[in-house]
């Protein structure tokens, strides 16, 4: 069912709105500030947020990129007074999908909710992996992955610092993730920042928050991600791109548990424990001056590896199962398992984009299996390179291209339309092709 979030502080504007999203048939949570709305974005999914512009605790323009930061690909409707016309144009710049202007009538609030709620579901079909993180378990068995799943649970237990790294791919979120609900306190909250994508000059305003004039636009004062995450833990996303100019404060944050907003002249004080994960390696960064080693000895007291999948043995076949049955759940189609031989190319790849490699694969061959079983041409897997044996090699092209054709067309159970995309040719050449056989009387097997 998908989840709507009201952000608004007026307690009959919340009721109203809330009870008309229910009786659309959708689900509803409320918050009556814009922390609250916060925590509650960082502990589930939500599929639209109403965001009030005037909320007692933050302004809610500048909420966009704070939700968008937690949740990139959430939409956010802004509701606004009328007599703000201004402020509702600006906020399509920062971020919001759409405005609602107050009063307003409630079939305009009910046809935006459909409209966004149905493109965001058609949306969905397209990309089944949408709900990746929340609640994912960590699979595999391996000896790596067991070690791995023990040393999170002794992370879980303790108030230390944490460096996650980990080819992409390979489960760093995942893994942060999990060390949050190892954590007891259920409700603590869970902030997400990447400090990849944010650029370097907003960096430290969406972290540490500002003050009222800190610099031209900063009309109001804002709590930043860290005050957000207050009690909760804090995920530093791609940590190799903190800004130098900026380590030394996150550094103070970590030893002392003290802050100063942007423009701000008192120390704040909060309570949270940061997690941070990267791809690069800190240690040769570090080497290299481009990383401050204080922070990196600080960040590292526990440092969780995460092995390569090409590494994880027999793993990849139970990755693949759980991904084969949650995609085929989705659309609702009966697919026993793989072929034997799709098996036997999932071990001998080498999975450079590991798990989420895997998972794109899998994603592609479910929406692609005709039949109840998924080959590896279905998987569309890059094909070993197979040293052609000698007598094979004394063929003429048009033999070959035969033999090939007829080989993706046996794997894709027959179907003209897989096999023509799978060869990157339209289905009229293939027709053609397969014309041609049949005229010199050789058709088929190979
Ligand atoms: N052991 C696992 N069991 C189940 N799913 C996994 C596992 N490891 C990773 N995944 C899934 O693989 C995908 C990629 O994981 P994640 O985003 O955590 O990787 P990452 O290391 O953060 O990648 P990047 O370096 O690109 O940021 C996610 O969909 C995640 O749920
Ligand atoms: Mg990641």
């Amino acid at each position: 069912m998908a989840k709507v979030l009201i952000i608004e502080d007026s307690d009959d504007m919340r009721l109203v709105l809330a009870g008309v999203v229910k009786k659309e048939g959708y689900g509803a949570i409320t918050a009556a500030t814009g922390a609250e709305g916060i925590q509650i974005l960082s502990g589930q999914v939500i599929d639209l947020v109403f965001l009030d512009i005037g909320l007692p605790d933050v302004n809610g323009i500048e909420l966009i990129s704070t939700i968008h930061s937690i949740a990139p690909d959430v939409e956010v409707v802004m509701l606004t007074a009328m007599n703000d016309a201004r402020t509702a144009l600006n906020s399509l710049k920062s971020g919001a999908v759409d405005y609602i202007l107050k009063p307003f009538d409630l079939d305009e609030f009910r046809h935006i909710l459909n409209r966004l709620i149905s493109s965001r579901m058609s949306a969905r079909q397209i990309s089944l992996a949408s709900r990746e993180h929340h609640g994912a378990n960590l699979i595999g068995n391996s000896p790596g992955m067991v070690k791995l799943k023990e040393d999170i649970h002794t992370a879980a237990s303790v108030r230390s610092s944490v460096l996650i790294t980990g080819e992409t791919g390979t489960g760093k979120e995942l893994v942060a993730r999990a060390i949050h609900q190892s954590v007891s306190e259920k409700s603590s909250i869970f902030v997400k920042v990447d400090c990849g994508t944010l650029s370097p000059t907003i960096i430290e305003s969406e972290l540490f928050g500002h003050e009222k004039g800190a610099f031209t636009d900063a009309r109001g004062s804002k709590k930043g991600l860290v005050e957000m995450a207050d009690g909760g833990i804090l995920f530093l996303d791609e940590i190799g791109n903190l800004p130098l100019t900026l380590q030394p404060k996150l550094l103070r944050l970590i030893e002392e548990s003290t802050f100063r907003r942007v423009g701000g002249v008192k120390d704040i004080q909060v309570n949270v424990r940061v997690v941070a994960a990267t791809n690069a390696d800190v240690a040769a960064e570090v080497r290299d001056g481009r990383f401050r080693d204080d922070l990196y000895y600080r960040l590292n007291v526990i440092h969780l590896k995460i092995p390569p999948l090409r590494n994880r043995g027999r793993d990849v076949l139970l990755l693949a199962d759980h991904y084969l049955h949650l995609f085929a759940k989705e659309i609702k189609k009966e697919i026993k398992g793989f072929t034997p031989e799709a098996e036997e190319a999932f071990q001998e790849y080498d999975w450079p984009g590991n798990v989420r490699e895997l998972k794109n694969f899998i994603e592609r061959g479910v929406i692609y299996c005709h039949g109840d079983r998924i080959s590896s041409v279905g998987l569309q897997m890059p094909l070993k390179q197979n040293p052609m044996a000698p007598e094979t090699a004394m063929i003429s092209m048009a033999e070959m291209e035969k033999r090939h054709i007829s080989q993706v067309l046996a794997a894709s159970g027959q179907n003209k339309s897989l096999t023509a995309r799978i060869l990157k040719i339209s289905r009229t050449t293939l027709r053609e092709k397969m014309a041609k056989w049949s005229e010199s009387g050789q058709v088929g097997g190979s």
